[in-house]
């Protein structure tokens, strides 16, 4: 199954390179900086029909499909026809088409696909990760020689304060920082040993649900900013990182979290 999946995210990143050739539609969402295009509408029809022919019981929630979040039980594919909206109209070429397979809130199967760079990372549960055929690993670098990576949850500003005294308190205890605009590429780069964190206080199961299955794989560790479990039915904050500073980074998100 994971083969198949696979071939069908490189189907749809070739529909993001076509698409950029022939010229991209963009429409407003609701909240700051958030935009949908007509690629995302139609990568997301094309994957769900296609995923359908490969496990026609399993449930389906896109992000463009205006649900919320998959069901707790059972099997059910979540995808982001493109994770990076505002990368891919801006020809930043850090968009990636993001496939979980999710059972009984347990992520089985991760397929993450660049068409830009042609990177394809995947993963299935026990069966450790890849990055075009060739096993991943996160690094073991800690806290202190980590580079980090997150996202500023932009659509809505609610936690914007909280974020910023939890980045400044990070910066005090890590390298250095980056922020690239697609949280599930982000985590693929943690799961590749590129990136050694990565934060958010906000995101969607879409956003999340094939990089967490992939840097698990790969070793790493994948919470709420709260040290929980992920959820694949609601929204949540997500602390993915390696081992070897996980603990630290989490330690000082809690430190510095509304009610600390
Ligand atoms: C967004 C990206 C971004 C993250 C936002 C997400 P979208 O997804 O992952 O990096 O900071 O919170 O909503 O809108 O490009 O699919
Ligand atoms: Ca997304
Ligand atoms: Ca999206």
């Amino acid at each position: 199954m994971r083969e198949a999946i696979e071939q069908i995210a490189r189907s749809a990143g070739a529909m993001l390179l076509d698409a950029v050739e022939q010229g991209i539609t963009v429409h407003e969402k609701d909240g700051i900086g958030n935009f949908v295009t007509d690629c995302d509408e139609a990568v997301q029809r094309f994957l769900q029909r296609e995923l359908k022919a490969v496990w026609p019981e399993a449930a389906f929630v896109g992000e463009e499909d205006g649900k919320d979040a998959c069901r707790s039980q059972g099997a059910c594919f979540i995808v982001d026809p493109i994770d990076g909206t505002t990368n891919f109209i801006r020809s930043l070429g850090s968009s990636v088409v993001s496939i979980g397979l999710v059972e009984n809130g347990v992520p089985k199967i991760g397929v993450v696909y660049n068409p830009f760079s042609g990177e394809l990372f995947s993963a299935e549960r026990g069966r450790g990760a890849a990055l075009n055929g060739s096993p991943i690993h996160v690094s073991g670098r800690p806290l202190k020689n980590a580079l980090v990576s997150f996202g500023m949850t932009s659509y809505q500003r609610d936690l914007t304060v909280r974020m910023f005294r939890t980045l400044q308190a990070l910066f005090e205890h890590c390298e250095d920082f980056r922020s690239f605009g697609s949280a599930a590429l982000d985590i693929c780069r943690v799961a590749a040993g590129r990136l050694d964190a990565y934060l958010e206080l906000r995101l969607h199961p879409w956003d999340y649900a094939g990089a967490s299955c992939i840097l698990l794989e790969a070793g790493g560790r994948i919470t709420t900013a709260e040290g929980g479990t992920l959820p694949f039915d609601a929204t949540a904050s997500v602390l993915a990182a390696n081992g070897a500073c996980y603990e630290e980074a989490l330690a000082i998100c809690l430190n510095n979290a509304d009610n600390a």
